[in-house]
């Protein structure tokens, strides 16, 4: 059986930390693409890590590129161009050079990966990936905003620090938009079973989501010269893995939504089954009237963003 094929697209902080996790998973053959402006650098990281496999004992092989050719034919695209947050830098900084970025990159794939499912990491994230979408035309289950597996996990990872629990033992779900107005639903949130309600006290829960909210500017401030990616790779990883193992998994992602809880036509983070396929199912969650309002004010913001990049990149919404 052929190795699946997976292109990484940027290869940074979050580009080559993707491509570490995902070949020490043996999840394909990697080809990491960066601009010519980087020179050796792709080749050289992906070279670095070959020459891990035989000491971590992982049979993927890496090739690093500045040559759109070298990613003909991958079964996943990853999208980490662009630049990333600095300190005082909100992701909405980041939209009038990343959307040129994430277009031309966009364009590239079009013509080279036809048939890809195109996970999208760049931010803003909520406006990349209706980039990305706009500028390949593909099927809106084959792209893909990674956004709310990040996000449920820095929510899992305080909620464990705060209980003096395991991290497995936490389960959650998060919708909406990446950033200031992801919606937190303590309804979907269990600590082995229990509801997190019968544990936490609602201002400790109240603390914990607004901590989980900025917890990429938290990582910002502590860096100073980038934002997180050990995280967001991590989280990538997973959801490359859930397309080529065909896993079914049912993870919140920024997917396409146009009926679905009355979006209209804009990728928001929802529960979806993840698999070959890419966003096989969005699952629509029955959600408490303080929820619902939360999940409208996170697609109202994602609207807005949207408007802004289509002000600027002369997209006319069909
Ligand atoms: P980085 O600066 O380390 O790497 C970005 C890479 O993209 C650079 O190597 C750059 O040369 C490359 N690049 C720029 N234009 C390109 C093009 N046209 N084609 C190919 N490569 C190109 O940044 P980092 O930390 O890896 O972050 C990448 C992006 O991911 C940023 O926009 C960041 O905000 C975003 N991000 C999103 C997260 C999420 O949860 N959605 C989490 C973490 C980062
Ligand atoms: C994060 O949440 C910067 O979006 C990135 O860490």
């Amino acid at each position: 059986m052929r190795r699946a094929k997976i292109s990484i697209i940027g290869a940074g902080n979050v580009g080559a930390t993707t491509a570490h996790w995902c070949a020490s998973a043996e999840l394909g053959d990697i080809v990491l693409l960066d601009i010519p402006a980087t020179e050796g650098m792709p080749a050289g990281k992906a070279l670095d890590l070959f020459q891990a496999s035989p000491i971590m004992g992982f049979d993927s092989r890496l090739t690093g590129t500045t040559n759109w050719a070298d990613t003909a034919g991958s079964d996943v695209v990853v999208v980490t161009a662009g630049i990333a947050r600095k300190p005082g830098m909100s992701r909405d900084d980041l939209l009038s050079t990343n959307a040129k970025i994430v277009g031309d990159v966009a364009a590239q794939i079009r013509e080279s990966s036809p048939q890809a499912v195109v996970i999208v990491v760049s931010n803003p994230l909520d406006a990349m990936v209706q980039r990305t979408f706009q500028v390949t035309g593909f099927p809106p289950s084959r792209v893909i905003g990674q956004a709310g597996i990040l996000d449920t996990a820095r929510y899992c990872a305080f909620l464990a620090m705060e209980l003096g629990v395991s991290v497995e033992d936490i389960s959650a779900m998060l919708l909406g938009g990446h950033g200031d107005t992801m919606v937190p639903i303590p309804s979907c949130t269990s600590v082995g079973g229990i509801p997190v309600t019968q544990l936490l006290a609602s201002d400790r829960l109240d603390a914990i989501v607004t901590r989980a909210r900025n917890g990429g500017a938290e990582i910002v401030s502590l860096l100073k010269t980038g934002s997180a990616y050990y995280a967001p790779a991590a989280a990538t990883t997973q959801m490359v893995e859930a397309v080529v193992k065909d896993k079914k998994r049912l993870v919140p992602c920024a997917a396409y939504c146009d009926k679905e809880y009355g979006v209209g036509g804009y990728f928001v983070g929802v529960p979806v089954v993840l698999g070959s396929g890419g966003v096989e199912k969005i699952i629509e969650l029955k959600l408490l009237p303080d929820e619902r309002a939360a999940l409208d004010k996170s697609i109202a913001a994602v609207k807005e963003l949207v408007g802004v990049m289509d002000r600027l990149t002369g997209h006319k919404p069909a």
